[in-house]
């Protein structure tokens, strides 16, 4: 695994950004895998700038997205679509059926999971998967105690993440009870993957994670058996390693 330490959230943006743009530079038809969460933002804002100043061109690039909340439609602000869409793809030239996440609205369970299986299978598999970490070491929806050799599934959401995304929702009733997710096999059969983490929050589990055991109590402590991590951090994020 390789650590870049940045400053601050910033500079940590602008080296996730430099890593992703060097991947598409190198194989301008890539495939991206790609996350939502607060943490990624200034990464695709960076990308964004360099793709307005003509440094950056997506028009051979496919993102396959990690996650997304069962029974939203993409026109939902809370849907992973429509984040991507806010954040990145709308602002540079991607196209849009290169674009892929799993089906919020597809109700059986199996075949969407099956379908987007499949879909990364027929792409070649994913050149450089984007990770974000929660809190207590969760990668997309892959919370702590699942096994590690799941391909995409559903989950239900545990009821500490609803509560916390029920400032998102008019009331906690329209919360989604269950989302789309790569399980912890998916992702690591990426050939390549990078971690974003930032702020002190995070510090505990970035320890935990990439130095403590490889558990599935901390689902990211599987990323140690990947043969091509990359992690960037903040200062703040990296002051316990
Ligand atoms: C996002 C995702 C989540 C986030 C994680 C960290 O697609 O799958 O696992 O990466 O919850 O979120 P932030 O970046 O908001 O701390």
């Amino acid at each position: 695994m390789r650590v870049y330490r940045a400053k601050d959230y910033k500079d940590m943006s602008r080296k996730a950004a430099n890593i992703i743009s060097a991947q598409i530079i190198l194989k301008p038809n890539s495939v991206l895998g790609l996350a939502t969460g607060s943490t990624p933002i200034g990464t695709y804002s960076q990308l964004v700038d360099w793709y307005k100043k003509g440094d950056l061109d997506f028009s051979e690039v496919t993102s396959v997205n990690l996650d997304e909340y069962k029974g939203l439609p993409g026109t939902n602000e809370q849907s992973y679509y429509y984040f991507m869409h806010q954040h990145l793809f709308d602002q540079v030239n991607i196209q849009e059926r290169h674009t892929h996440l799993p089906n919020g609205m597809e109700p059986d369970s199996k075949k969407e999971c099956e379908r987007y299986e499949e879909l990364i299978r027929s792409l070649g598999g994913v050149d450089l998967q984007l990770l974000g970490m929660g809190h207590n070491g969760h990668i997309g929806f892959n919370e702590p105690g699942q096994a590690f050799e799941t391909g995409t599934h559903c989950v239900d959401l545990q009821e500490s993440t609803i509560e916390a995304n029920k400032r998102f929702f008019a009331s906690s009733a329209d919360v989604p009870r269950q989302a789309y997710t790569m399980g912890i096999k998916t992702i690591m059969q990426a050939k390549k993957i990078l971690v974003v983490v930032s702020g002190e929050d995070k510090a505990e589990i970035v320890k935990k994670a990439f130095f403590g055991p490889v558990i599935p109590g901390v689902p990211a402590s599987i990323l140690q058996m990947h043969n091509d991590v990359i992690l960037v951090g903040d200062e703040a994020a990296l002051s316990l390693i």
